[in-house]
């Protein structure tokens, strides 16, 4: 099996894992729960020079007001991270994309 062969089969595997898992959990995925799963993000990292998401990504905004953080306009939900510049150092929750269900692009 060539490379694009296993990478195609390494993402069906992925896809079919996401469907099972959105499946299985009881609670459907909204606004809620994508701020959660940012929340969860930002506990998780360990140095952040800039310390812009401290004071940024805060509850008493909604989460598409937040830096880096980009909503569908139809849905409300997060479709795009871009923390790109922010010199973020930490480890990403293995169960963040699980979450953030309708996010397309990650930088
Ligand atoms: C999101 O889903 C949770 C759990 O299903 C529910 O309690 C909450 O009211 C929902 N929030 C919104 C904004 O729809
Ligand atoms: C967070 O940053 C965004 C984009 O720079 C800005 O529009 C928003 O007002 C900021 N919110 C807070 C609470 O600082
Ligand atoms: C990500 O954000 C940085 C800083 O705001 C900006 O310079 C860069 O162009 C953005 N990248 C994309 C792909 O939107």
């Amino acid at each position: 099996m060539g490379n694009t062969g296993f990478s195609l089969a390494l993402m069906m595997a992925l896809l079919l894992l996401h469907f099972v898992v959105s499946f299985s959990t009881e609670t459907t995925p909204n606004i809620s729960t994508d701020q959660s799963a940012l929340l969860a993000l930002k506990a998780h990292i360990v140095s952040h020079p800039q310390k812009m998401l401290k004071t940024n990504w805060s509850t008493t905004t909604s989460i598409c007001n937040w830096v880096g953080v980009t909503c569908g306009s139809r849905h409300q939900r997060v479709i795009a991270l871009n923390l790109s510049s922010m010199l973020l150092t930490g480890e990403i929750p293995s169960d963040m994309f699980y979450h953030l269900s309708r996010l397309q692009v990650l930088y």
